[in-house]
């Protein structure tokens, strides 16, 4: 029976040995066979990469673990998925599996933080030199790209300034030169947007977020096409990187919900925003809510929904105002990471003063010398409560 993915989310995974609707927590780190054969016999069937229910050695996974790449691997149309203990891992691993020294490799500038870090900075030491684009500019991106081009790196939207790239004139020019492209699509999931299907080579996602979506999970999720496929699992298997049994065993209770969740987000975001677009103090929305803007536009093209994380940019001649501003909302919490069901807020510092503060600002977003940067992760709380506290708040402000 064909299935949406709402229904599959629901199914996938039971503990059949036990009759629980759940799978087992499987840990191990030692995995048994009958006979030396048998154990052969199953490393022959991981090589070839044959579908199994156990690996060979704890190091790799255990049983759980397989139970989430499979349901990624559906959800993300991908070849194969590789799991790591926390979301910067994927990104990681995406990094230090296919780049070698004297490679060059293309960096949206609105990346994660650390993102820019280790390009800019770890992989400098293995003459490995990230250049990095302006995510509003595909004559930028095309301009940058030379011979020694090994990967684009794209994150859509950017953290913290949300801008939406062209995903497939991007695509197309990258297979065009031979180049891998990697997508951070923790924003969206892949329950609005395929990456692997509109022709990115990898599509990667913190599971950490959404996935878990309860704030006491860490993980990450890199699903691969055929293509890069044995380059990442080479790597994989000699880095140690892997995900834990507890930790998939939340993301696979994460998922179950996450279209729920996402679906309630994105609703309780609209109402917010609605508030928020009448407020004279915020200068500018970063999300895809206004149809006249270039980013819904690129938004509408390739998602099918959109997630509750935004930035609010707020014109103030006073930096301590913004901050009592953050400080005295009741219901958002002040903190890092996102995705859970809970709302959060934090000032974000972009300004590059330095060269050290650049890795963590923007080089190509405009905002003026009174406008701070304010990200909101609007939560699955009653959003007309939200809007109360946001307004008690924003009196603050001067
Ligand atoms: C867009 C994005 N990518 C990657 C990461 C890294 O994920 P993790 O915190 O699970 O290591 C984060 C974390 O905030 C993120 O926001």
């Amino acid at each position: 029976m064909k299935k949406s993915t709402t229904t599959f989310l629901k199914h996938p995974t039971k503990d059949t040995s036990n009759r629980s609707a759940n799978p087992p927590v499987i840990r191990a780190s030692t995995i048994l066979f009958d006979t030396m054969q048998e154990l052969y016999r199953h490393e022959r069937k991981i090589k070839n990469h044959q579908k199994i229910s156990h690996y060979s050695y704890g190091r790799y996974g255990s049983s759980t673990t397989i139970e989430l790449e499979n349901i990624l691997k559906e959800l993300e149309k991908a070849y194969h998925v590789f799991l790591t203990g926390t979301g910067f891992g994927g990104v990681a691993l995406a990094l230090m599996s296919l780049c070698r020294p004297g490679d060059e490799i293309l960096v949206s500038d609105n990346v994660y933080g650390p993102t820019k870090e280790i390009s800019e900075k770890l992989l400098k030491e293995f003459n490995i030199n990230a250049i990095f684009y302006n995510p509003d500019s595909f004559e930028d991106l095309k301009n940058k790209v030379s011979k020694k081009t090994k990967m684009i790196l794209v994150e859509n939207p950017g953290s913290n300034t949300f801008e939406f790239q062209d995903l497939s004139k991007i695509v197309k020019l990258a297979k065009k030169k031979r180049i891998y492209t990697f997508l951070d699509n923790t924003w969206g999931t892949p329950l609005y947007l395929k990456p692997l299907t509109i022709g990115f080579d990898m599509s990667f996602s913190s599971a950490t977020k959404y996935f878990s979506g309860h704030s006491d999970a860490m993980g990450g999720s890199l699903a691969v096409n055929k293509k890069v496929f044995k380059q990442i699992m080479f790597f994989y298997r000699l880095s140690g990187y892997r995900m834990s049994a507890d930790e998939a065993y939340l993301i696979i209770r994460g998922l179950r919900t996450l279209d729920t969740r996402l679906n309630q987000h994105y609703q309780n975001t609209k109402i917010v925003i609605n508030f928020l677009k009448k407020q004279k103090k915020i200068s500018e929305i970063l999300y895809p809510y206004k149809p006249s803007s270039k980013n819904y536009k690129l938004w509408k093209k390739y998602y099918s929904g959109a997630s509750g994380l935004l930035s609010i940019v707020i014109k103030s001649k006073k930096k301590s105002s913004v901050i009592k501003f953050v400080n005295s909302l009741e219901l958002f919490g002040i903190g890092y990471s996102w995705g859970g069901f809970e709302s959060l807020a934090i000032l974000q510092e972009l300004r590059s003063k330095n060269k050290d503060e650049y890795l963590k600002g923007r080089k190509y977003f405009r905002f003026d010398k009174d406008e701070y940067i304010v990200r909101l992760h609007i939560g699955l709380e009653d959003p007309q409560d939200l809007i109360n506290d946001l307004r008690n708040s924003l009196r603050y402000i001067k």
